[in-house]
């Protein structure tokens, strides 16, 4: 990975800030990385404009179009390996995978949730932590596996819970670090310094902790 650049496809649902915030990581001068395609199960999802503006490939696979999972995860693969990456980043794909999409990439799949993993699991993770009435919150970025939002935590964001959240307020203030700690982790992996273990992250040869290396927001 020395030679080359870090091939990334990024798949998507919506928005695509965090796309966003990893195609602006891409064009930096010293980048370690490049986004070789953006994917959407969505034909409205946003990101796709932002990925066609920054020059980047972009492609539908209409879930919609598939009679059901395991059809659709067969054709996202095909999609996804036209384009020979050695990564994918799950960029806010809202879509459970089959076990066989998440074999296929193992060791090589990357998703960040708005949780301080292993809390929160699945949707509504903000109101979640304001319900239980957390004094913190934050985000996640892990190695993607077969449990559901629960494979090997890289890097987590801790951000404070203020008097009076509501759960947009909160939701913006995770933004500004999911901004931050994913083109950090595609980085370190894109550098060869991380590595997916059997139920751990490895950074620079050392076992990272089971949250994943700790930032304060
Ligand atoms: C992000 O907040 C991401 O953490 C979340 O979806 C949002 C996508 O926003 N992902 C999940 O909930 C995955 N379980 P974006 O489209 O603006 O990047």
């Amino acid at each position: 990975m020395s030679q080359k650049k870090c091939q990334v496809v990024v798949l998507i649902s919506g928005s695509g800030t965090n796309l966003q915030a990893l195609i602006d990581a891409a064009t930096r001068a010293d980048a370690e990385f490049s986004i070789r395609a953006v994917v959407s199960n969505k034909p409205e999802a946003y990101g796709l404009t932002r990925a066609t503006e920054a020059d980047i490939t972009a492609a539908v696979v209409n879930h919609k179009d598939y009679p059901d999972r395991d059809t659709f995860d067969r054709a996202l693969i095909e999609e996804i390996d036209r384009h020979e990456p050695d990564l994918v980043v799950l960029a806010g794909f809202m879509r459970i995978l089959t076990p066989e999409f998440v074999r296929h990439y193992g060791g090589r799949l990357l998703n960040i949730h708005p949780s301080l993993l292993p809390k929160y699991q699945g949707l509504h993770t903000h109101q979640r932590a304001l319900d239980a009435g957390d004094s913190e919150h934050g985000v996640t970025v892990h190695f993607v596996t077969e449990e559901l939002d629960g494979g090997p935590a890289i890097v987590q964001a801790v951000v404070p819970i203020e008097a009076g959240d509501t759960a947009e307020q909160l939701a913006k203030r995770v933004q500004v670090q999911e901004h931050v700690i994913y083109p950090l982790a595609v980085t370190w992996f894109a550098q060869g310094r991380l590595r997916m273990l059997e139920d751990r992250s490895e950074l620079d040869g050392e076992l990272l902790p089971r949250g994943g290396k700790q930032i304060t927001g």
